[in-house]
């Protein structure tokens, strides 16, 4: 029997078992090249033939080159476009653009405006899909961040993470991880950015632990991790009302300070210093932005062996 194309799409659509197995060999496969240059390949090169697609609609840095070294790093090649140098761009349809490049590559990331447009490219794509950030999620950031946690503080499940700010795609993708992986997640956001409610619905069915306040400081007291994001997202248009609404969820040291001793500060980046966080707390001990940048490779690496079979 053929097996069903390994779509990677949401996070709340994979179970704790497989999250938790991309996991572990993202961990394996970053210690077993250990001082290796970037462009070598790894021993097994589980993507040795194959070749990925990458489209974007938006700007990115992190998740361009991470996708671009990983998928060499597991032996295989990439293209990359933006979506408007592509015939997408003149208003060919996704669907059929799904059709061509499914005769072309083994895989496709994209990068898209709208969340519907990376669910309808998977529907009509037959070799695997992967969300390089929709306006709805970010999953392989999330799990990136994961892997970024575990390595400084241990297992995931039983820590307490705690979300700033505006409640957007990455606190999303935060939501839907949170029942599947066990971790507690504290998300202090103004009621006019308030995260997706059928996100915290879902994840109240799956008894997830999430706990929403409209208070900075309730969230960050004694969390293990401290996290927050941009306050204007690519697309947002609301950029003045963004900033007044958010100005008081800035994470600072004396937010900081109410996280727990051992606490450690995530963003996935690009960050905007001077307002979503300060320069002390983004360059300062606890900040592990910059290993957290680096594991985009090495999750996207396991990402990409899950949806080839490989793991
Ligand atoms: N964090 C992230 O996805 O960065 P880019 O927008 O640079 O890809
Ligand atoms: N929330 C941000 C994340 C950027 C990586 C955005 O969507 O623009």
């Amino acid at each position: 029997m053929t097996q069903p194309v390994r779509h990677f799409l949401d996070l709340w659509k994979l179970d704790g078992a497989a999250l938790r197995a991309i996991l572990d060999d993202a961990h394996a496969r970053k210690a077993a090249r250990k001082g290796w240059t970037q462009g070598r390949a790894d021993a097994d090169a589980p993507a040795r033939d194959r070749t990925l697609a990458m489209i974007f609609q938006k700007n990115s840095t992190r998740t361009r080159f991470s996708f671009d070294a990983a998928i060499r790093q597991l032996g295989g090649a990439s293209i990359i476009s933006t979506a408007s140098d592509m015939q997408l761009g003149r208003g060919e349809t996704i669907e059929d653009t799904a059709k061509v490049l499914s005769r072309m590559v083994d895989a496709i990331m994209i990068r898209a405006n709208r969340h519907e447009d990376v669910e309808r490219l998977a529907y009509a794509s037959t070799v695997p899909v992967i969300n390089g950030l929709s306006d709805k999620g970010h999953p392989c950031q999330i799990l990136a961040d994961i892997m970024t946690i575990e390595e400084h503080r241990g297992p995931i499940a039983g820590k307490t993470l705690a979300w700033v700010g505006d409640g957007n795609n990455m606190c999303s993708s935060f939501i839907h991880v949170a029942p599947k992986l066990g971790f507690q997640l504290n998300i202090a956001a103004p009621a006019l950015y308030h995260p997706d409610l059928m996100d915290l619905a879902r994840a109240e069915q799956e008894q997830g632990r999430i706990n929403t306040t409209d208070d900075p400081r309730e969230a960050a007291s004694g969390a293990d991790v401290v996290m927050t994001d941009t306050w204007v997202s690519m697309g947002d248009v609301d950029h003045d009302e963004r900033l007044e609404a958010l100005e008081p969820y800035q994470v600072d040291a004396a937010l900081m300070s109410l996280a727990a001793p051992d606490s450690v500060f995530l963003h996935c980046l690009p960050a905007h210093r001077g307002e979503e966080v300060t320069d002390e707390v983004l360059d300062g001990p606890r900040s592990l932005v910059w290993d957290e940048a680096e594991n985009r490779i090495h999750a996207q690496k396991s990402i990409l062996a899950w949806c080839f079979g490989a793991i």
